[in-house]
């Protein structure tokens, strides 16, 4: 399955056949602000989480592959997801774009692409992302994909790890009514 993100760049479906992406996505660089690489094992279990996901059809969320609308070339991972938040059903999401293809708005046009799919979905009224406070490029994403700032909040991501964020909040509803 295949949508336009923008001109330059689809997402498609995560399959099977993205585990070489998902190994790409755990370079110590992408995953500075999210507690380091993963071990062998854990990214396994995410690539099968993703798969699942990917397969579902009953609004729990979708995975995808960022890829160049012009090669078939994968440049990225984004999908979005369920959460309980401060006792409601929301979607999150969330993204990583691979060096050498940063900068060039392909994070920005892909989270357009999944706002408008959990949009599609008529299930959640609102899609959250939390970015960590330094991650200047991601918090940046939120922005210009149209996210409105809530305020800062605490994870413990990965287990053990005191995680400060950002909460970037997107009304899914139509008149943007919560
Ligand atoms: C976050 C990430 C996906 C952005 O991907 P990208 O395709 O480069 O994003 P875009 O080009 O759409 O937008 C990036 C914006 O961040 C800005 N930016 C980059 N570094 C920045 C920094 N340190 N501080 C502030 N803004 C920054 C860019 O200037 C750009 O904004 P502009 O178009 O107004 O100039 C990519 O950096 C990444 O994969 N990081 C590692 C994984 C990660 O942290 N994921 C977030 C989990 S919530």
């Amino acid at each position: 399955m295949e949508h336009t993100a923008s001109s330059t760049v689809r997402i498609e479906a995560w399959s099977d056949t993205d585990l070489e992406l998902l190994r790409r996505a755990n370079a110590p660089e992408l995953m500075a602000h999210l507690g380091g690489p993963e071990s062998e094992e854990q990214l396994l279990a995410r690539h099968e989480r993703y798969v699942a996901l990917s397969a579902d059809r009953t609004g729990r969320g979708r995975m995808f592959r960022i890829a160049l609308a012009d090669r078939d070339e994968a440049v990225g991972t984004i999908g979005f997801w369920e959460r309980t938040w401060q006792g409601r059903e929301v979607y999150e999401t969330g993204w990583a774009v691979l060096p050498g293809h940063q900068g060039l708005g392909i994070a920005t046009a892909a989270t357009k692409a999944v706002a408008g799919l959990a949009r599609a979905e008529h299930k959640h009224r609102r899609l959250h992302a939390y970015p960590s406070v330094d991650n200047g490029a991601s918090n940046a994403v939120c922005r210009k994909a149209g996210f409105t700032l809530i305020g800062t909040c605490e994870f413990e991501y990965p287990p053990g790890h005191a995680l400060l964020t950002n909460d970037w909040r997107l009304d899914l509803a139509p008149d943007g009514a919560s």
